[in-house]
């Protein structure tokens, strides 16, 4: 498997890119058709940086970054790794690349926003206003290994939660480390 710039590869994979971020989500879900998700490839791409996993010409996930607040936090959105080459290290991999990239771009901070829109929490479906920080210290995962977690092994902590952001009961979780070394 190799690590490389996603905008510089040809069609063919960027093709595979797209086609992943409709398919490779569950919980949360992912882009509900294939132009929403052309056009978030390209955003991406024109925004920020990607980095693509290949194994020959076969894209195994990829990974994007997109900066905030001038350029001192950068956004790690989307990363997704194929369904049948998960729990082999890939994600950490690519989290790896989005970070030295950033680093190397002056970001501070890495940042995240992990949907919580199919009830795979602690904080879905409840009134998160009537006690954020013990909502925030209680999250836990109700069994479906929400990607929370996967960032949480990686070092992510929760920072901040949008209530009702993908709907009445489906927040948002706020997630991120330090880029200081
Ligand atoms: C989340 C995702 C990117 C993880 O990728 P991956 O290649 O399977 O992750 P890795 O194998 O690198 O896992 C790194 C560590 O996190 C753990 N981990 C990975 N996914 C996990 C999950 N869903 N729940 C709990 N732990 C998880 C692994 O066991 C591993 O632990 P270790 O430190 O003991 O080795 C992948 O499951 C995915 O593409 N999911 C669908 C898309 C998605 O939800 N993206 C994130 C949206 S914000």
């Amino acid at each position: 498997m190799k690590i490389t710039d996603l905008g510089a590869q040809p069609g063919v994979i960027r093709k595979q890119a797209t086609e992943m971020l409709v398919k490779g989500f569950d919980r949360p879900r992912g882009w509900s058709s294939l132009e929403a998700a052309t056009r978030e490839v390209e955003h991406v791409l024109r925004q920020g940086f990607a980095f693509a996993a290949l194994e020959d010409s076969l894209l195994l996930g990829w990974i994007g970054g997109l900066p905030q607040y001038d350029g001192r936090v950068w956004e790690l959105h989307p990363l997704v790794v194929r369904p049948d080459r998960r729990l082999r290290g890939i994600g950490r991999s690519l989290v790896a690349a989005f970070e030295r990239e950033a680093r190397c771009r002056g970001a501070l901070t890495f940042t995240l926003g992990t949907d919580d829109d199919s009830g795979g929490t602690s904080i879905s479906g409840v009134d998160l206003y009537d006690d954020v920080p013990r909502h925030i210290e209680g999250l836990h995962d109700l069994g479906y290994k929400h990607p929370f977690l996967f960032y949480r092994r990686l070092g992510y902590v929760v920072t901040g939660i949008m209530p009702d952001a993908n709907g009445p009961g489906k927040p948002d979780i706020y997630m991120s480390r330090s880029a200081r070394l």
